[in-house]
């Protein structure tokens, strides 16, 4: 087993904050591996960044009408602040923006183009006309040819994980205009994934049957046997790595081939700021590269940044990649678009101080094997029965009578190694499984210790002993000390922000993990320990029910057709709509008004009678072209006076698409005084 670890999180797209999908399958189970790691005393770089290039940051920024660069800047922010209130530890958290990025894809490039591994390949792709554009990856969307999926990317198929390219897709439209794309030449940098077959073959298929998750390897093996086609590296986009080499104007890297350099860019990053060598982490055969993953990057994590690594010759194979199954969120499928997420810094808003509850619900349903489901009422639960309920209630338990019956001082007496036996178990089950990836397991081993403390007090009863054999309930609340310092030291990697409190309540440092898995004291007879304090507080009932009010208005946002129209007003009755007196009248006169830009004055026929009215719509019409229009008035609104003209009554206006406004009007003359209703 090597001593070195190069634990990677898949980098996130900046182009949105981070979700508890986002959370689960990747962060927070990779960052309970890289914190156990480092407590194993291993030689740990954990890394990430954020993916600032490809379609889904362009696409971002022309849905928001600001540039791809304010796009990454904000959204890089945002993620990183998550990332740090969650407490997922990342030893460099950097952006595949960042200079040394740029270098270091570049570089990799060059060598693979100078080593003859590309082959250059004029083909037709599909170009939207109206866009003016090279429609790659995510700006095309289509059927799937292998699952009929028609929301299929020119790159991939979220729903059956298929790589593709935009031909394969069957009805390609544009995702920019929505229009049929035409076909254009262009030529681009391809590497031969078909050379790697063999390789791949050898090095996963016989080489990690057994280690490999099962998930994983299924999929690896399936692409194998349908074998693998030359892919595209570059694009024509001006958004992205420029392609290093002459002729090669407007053609940038594919963001599959820049963003896993980033693992590595970052990597010296951090190795630069600390004293370390990168090469170290990435070019040495005792290294152990494990990538954190969500399922839809399997192929690009065990495909094709492997054939890009083996191809540049200096690069080390990942010993793993556990890749996540998905996270729903109240049994529907989590959505960006669809606003059908938490998000993780409303979360941190919401639940100040609360960050191991949302770390412990989502390791406890992390969609290891399989998709898995985040409720807020098993959210609830998981707090008040779980953390409150047994572990915070067995801490406190010892906290507190050790202050009533020693003054806070841990009372003299000795453990056997048959006592200390089950925090030895829980240390060594919660290490097998980590070494496993089996993160749930861990956590259960983890609860089972806190269980048995319970049990334990229970059993001893030392509130009963203290009296008439007070030998016997120092004893067992001298055992009870140790495994909840053994508690707050193997909850460490899961909940770090608890673990802190709870080793600082007993005033001690943190340990070795060698030393949890030994019949070793934890904390002596004689050891002052400090305040009792809460680790966890109970989430009562208007918590959750707020939380799932906000995901109930999302679903009936999710219903209206537009989805910028604004949301419908309280519901009013029969008779208050009767009040209201809408009618048809002619514009008689119109005229700017002196000194307000804004203001067009009317003289209108109601048809009951001649009336002044005052309208802000100076900006859309010339007053020559409304005089003789029909339009709609509100008739019973109270005299208003702007600008010292007196206005009575309301037109009735609408926008249209291009923001300018439009009179509502009949479709056909009518008599003025007619009633609208
Ligand atoms: O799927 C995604 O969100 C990608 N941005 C992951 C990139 S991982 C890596 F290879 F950079
Ligand atoms: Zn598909």
């Amino acid at each position: 087993m090597s001593n070195r670890k190069m634990i990677t999180a898949a980098l996130p797209y900046a182009n949105g904050p981070v979700h508890i999908g986002h959370l689960a399958g990747v962060y927070v189970p990779a960052d309970v591996y890289a914190r156990f790691q480092r407590r194993l005393g291993k030689d740990v770089a954990f890394i990430c960044g954020t993916d600032e290039h490809g379609i889904p940051i362009t696409i971002r920024a022309k849905k928001e009408g600001v540039t791809p660069q304010q796009i990454v800047d904000k959204y890089y922010g945002i993620i990183k602040k998550s990332f740090e209130d969650l407490g997922i530890s990342f030893d460099e958290f950097s952006r595949t923006t960042s200079p040394t990025h740029y270098e270091t894809s570049q570089d990799f490039f060059k060598t693979l183009y100078e080593k003859g591994k590309f082959t250059e390949e004029v083909s037709e792709q599909y170009y939207d006309e109206q866009a003016g554009e090279f429609l790659a990856d995510r700006y095309i969307v289509g059927t799937c040819p292998s699952c009929g999926n028609d929301g299929a990317y020119g790159d991939q198929c979220e729903k059956c994980g298929s790589t593709l390219s935009p031909t394969e897709l069957i009805n390609p439209k544009s995702a920019l205009s929505g229009n049929v794309p035409v076909l254009k030449e262009t030529k681009n940098w391809y590497l031969p994934l078909n050379d790697y077959e063999d390789f791949l073959n050898q090095w996963i298929i016989e080489g990690h049957k057994d280690d490999w998750k099962s998930n994983v390897y299924g999929q690896v093996k399936s692409w194998l046997n349908d074998g693998l086609k030359p892919r595209a590296m570059t694009r024509d986009l001006n958004w992205g790595v420029p392609v290093p080499l002459p002729n090669a104007e407007g053609k940038v890297m594919y963001v599959w081939f820049d963003a896993p350099i980033g693992y590595i860019s970052f990597t010296k990053e951090w190795a630069e700021k600390n004293g370390k060598n990168w090469k170290d982490y990435w070019q040495n055969e005792n290294t152990d590269l494990v990538h954190f993953i969500g399922k839809d990057n399997i192929v690009f994590h065990c495909i094709i940044f492997p054939a890009m690594m083996k191809a540049h010759g200096d690069y080390i194979m990942p010993s793993n990649v556990p890749a996540f199954e998905f996270l729903n969120l109240e049994n529907d499928k989590i959505s960006t678009s669809r606003n059908w997420a938490v998000w993780a810094h409303e979360y941190v808003a919401d639940f100040p101080g609360q960050q191991d509850v949302l770390r412990y619900a989502l390791l406890s349903s992390a969609p290891e094997t399989k998709d898995n489901n985040f409720t807020w009422k098993d959210f609830q639960t998981k707090n008040n029965s779980e953390l409150v309920g047994i572990f915070g209630n067995f801490i406190n338990r010892v906290a507190v009578l050790m202050h009533k019956y020693y003054n806070g001082v841990i009372p003299e007496g000795n453990a056997s190694a048959e006592e200390l036996a089950e925090i030895n178990k829980a240390a060594k089950e919660i290490h097998q499984s980590l070494e496993k990836y089996e993160f749930r397991n861990a956590l259960t081993a983890l609860m089972n210790l806190a269980r048995f403390g319970n049990q334990y007090l229970q059993t001893e009863e030392p509130w009963k002993n203290i009296k008439e054999n007070p030998e016997k309930a120092a004893h067992s609340l001298f055992i009870s000390a140790q495994i909840a310092v053994a508690l707050g030291q193997l909850s460490e990697p899961f909940l770090p922000f608890s673990s802190e409190k709870l080793l600082n309540m007993f005033q001690v440092e943190r340990q070795d993990w060698a030393t949890l898995e030994e019949a070793n004291i934890l904390i002596p007879s004689g050891h002052q320990i400090g305040e009792a304090t809460l680790l966890f507080s109970k989430i009562e009932d208007d918590v959750i029910d707020a939380q799932i009010q906000k995901l109930e208005n999302t679903k009936k946002a999710n219903k209206m057709t537009n989805p910028d129209a604004a949301a419908a007003k309280e519901e009013i009755s029969f008779d208050d709509f009767t009040k209201i007196d809408l009618r048809v009248a002619t514009i008689l006169e119109a005229e700017k008004v002196e000194k307000a830009d804004k203001l067009l004055k009317f003289k209108v026929d109601t048809g009951v009678d001649t009336r002044t009215v005052v309208s802000g719509v100076a900006e859309h019409f010339s007053p020559e072209e409304l005089i003789g229009k029909q339009v709609m008035i509100l008739l019973n609104l109270a005299p208003r006076k702007i600008r010292g003209i007196e206005s009575q009554g309301m037109f009735l206006l609408t926008e249209k698409p291009d923001g300018k406004l439009t009179f509502v009007t009949p479709d056909e003359a009518v008599k003025n005084g007619v009633q609208i209703g």
